[in-house]
């Protein structure tokens, strides 16, 4: 069976990573905008180009007899590329445009929340004036300010980290409606985590829970990031959370796909991600991605215990029902080793050796090869993983491996620690007590 894999970052070698341990013994192609050395490896041959030329990846498919088409990031998905794919008779794991919207179109993703009385909405309004929007943010109190669609640059900022007061956040609201409308959202207080399933047009298979940790510098300080690392517990359910909150995070994310089904008339496929927020109340939707997280992606690909190719085939067959999808009971950490200075100043083009890893995973993100060397660029550059009984001996093994990278890198010691763990777990209890 040929494969294409969409993307050319960490998510993706992971991908690729899963599909090459298939028993079917697959052949692996890719489209990547540059050569990840580790995808590279995997492939039968691939295409250097950017992953939103929906012509060129359509025609580098056909030309190939790819069977299925795997997406990786978010951008070819907003550009249509499902769509085109399955226009030229090529099965997709991944949503049409249409679906996709969910990640892409904040304030379209909150209104049909809303519309289709999806479980665990926030407070929120969507403006286009100041007026009325200073308003609403003074009613709240505490805020969160989106912009409505995929911004480069310009995100997410909440009150109480990035957002002093009030009048910050008004300020910051206003600028961004220079270019787009803006979602305003009351401040969810919690600890987050990352449910993914997988979805067929129907049917979702979840995964175990996983937690990023977005900030930059250890003790959750510093600037936002692509995330810099992330765990999960064995059994799939993360330490400061019980059962039953993962149930109910379940329960909104079917209960999304069939309203998205509804509301569009388009069967979602592919992977589904949720983003909540733990709270005194339940969980609650941060935001929902069309796509596997990076990092989180790293944390449970290794640990699928099914034919990746028959998770592939029944999402795009609409029989994911009849597969059981099972997840081996263990624990992951994995760390990004990102260029220094990321995400504000990073070093570009500074080589990266991988030394004794020991028995953690490797997955190749933002880098390129040349001559035989691997260059970081700006972004995440290597992500190791620690597989194991506990999340404190996968913190060992993936802590162990990243010390032995080389290059102008940083990391963060803390993912994963027992202390950081407890952390989560006391801020979650004191919550619960209130
Ligand atoms: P980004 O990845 O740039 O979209 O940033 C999203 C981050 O903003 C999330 O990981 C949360 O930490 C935070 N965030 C978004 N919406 C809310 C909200 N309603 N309440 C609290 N934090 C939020
Ligand atoms: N790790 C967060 C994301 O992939 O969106």
């Amino acid at each position: 069976m040929n494969i294409l894999i969409v993307g050319g970052g960490g998510r993706e070698h992971a991908i690729a990573d899963a599909v090459g341990r298939s028993r079917k013994d697959p052949s692996i192609y890719a489209v990547m905008s540059k050569k990840n050395p580790g995808i590279a490896e995997l492939c039968e041959d691939f295409l250097l180009e950017k992953e939103t030329n929906v012509e060129a990846v359509v025609e580098y498919a056909v030309s190939n007899n790819i069977e299925i088409a795997v997406m990786g990031p978010e951008a070819p998905l907003a550009a249509g590329l499902v769509d085109s794919l399955e226009a030229a008779g090529i099965a997709v794991v991944g949503p049409r445009r249409v679906v996709a919207q969910i990640e892409f179109d904040k304030a379209w993703a909150r209104n049909f929340m809303r519309a289709s009385n999806i479980g665990g909405c926030p407070k929120f309004e969507v403006f286009t004036e100041r007026a009325p929007m200073d308003a609403f943010i003074e009613e709240l109190g505490n805020v969160a300010i989106k912009p409505a669609g995929l911004t480069g640059g310009k995100g997410v900022k909440v009150m109480g980290d990035q957002l002093k007061d009030v009048d910050a956040a008004k300020e910051y609201a206003a600028s961004l409606l220079e270019g787009d409308s803006v979602v305003v959202e009351e401040n969810l207080i919690g600890e987050e985590f990352t449910l993914q399933a997988f979805v067929d047009g129907t049917n979702l298979a979840y995964m175990p829970t996983v937690q990023d940790h977005k900030r930059a510098f250890e003790s959750d300080l510093g600037p936002n990031t692509g995330g810099m690392g992330s765990y999960n517990e064995a059994g799939g359910v993360l330490p400061f959370l019980v059962e039953d909150d993962v149930e109910q995070a379940r329960l909104i994310m079917k209960h999304t796909v069939a309203a998205l089904y509804e509301v569009t008339g388009v069967g979602y496929k592919g992977i589904f991600y949720g983003q909540f927020m733990i709270t005194k109340d339940g969980p609650k939707v941060i935001e929902f991605n069309a796509r596997f997280g990076d990092p989180e992606a790293m944390n449970v690909l290794p640990l699928i215990e099914t034919d990746y190719v028959d998770v592939l085939s029944a999402i795009a067959n609409g029989t994911l029902d009849k597969l059981d999808v099972k997840f081996s009971n263990k624990a992951t950490v994995c760390k990004y080793a990102v260029p220094a200075g990321y995400p504000d100043n990073p070093t570009k083009d500074r080589e990266v050796v991988v030394g004794d890893i020991g028995d953690a995973l490797l997955f190749y993100s933002s880098v390129y090869e040349k001559d035989g060397k691997v260059y970081t660029t700006g972004s995440r550059s290597v992500a190791v993983v620690g597989v194991a009984d506990s999340i404190e001996n996968a913190e060992k093994i993936a802590q162990n491996a990243i010390e032995n990278l080389s290059g102008d890198l940083h990391s963060r010691r803390d993912i994963g620690t027992a202390d950081l763990i407890q952390r989560r777990i006391d801020h979650m209890n004191e919550i619960r007590a209130n």
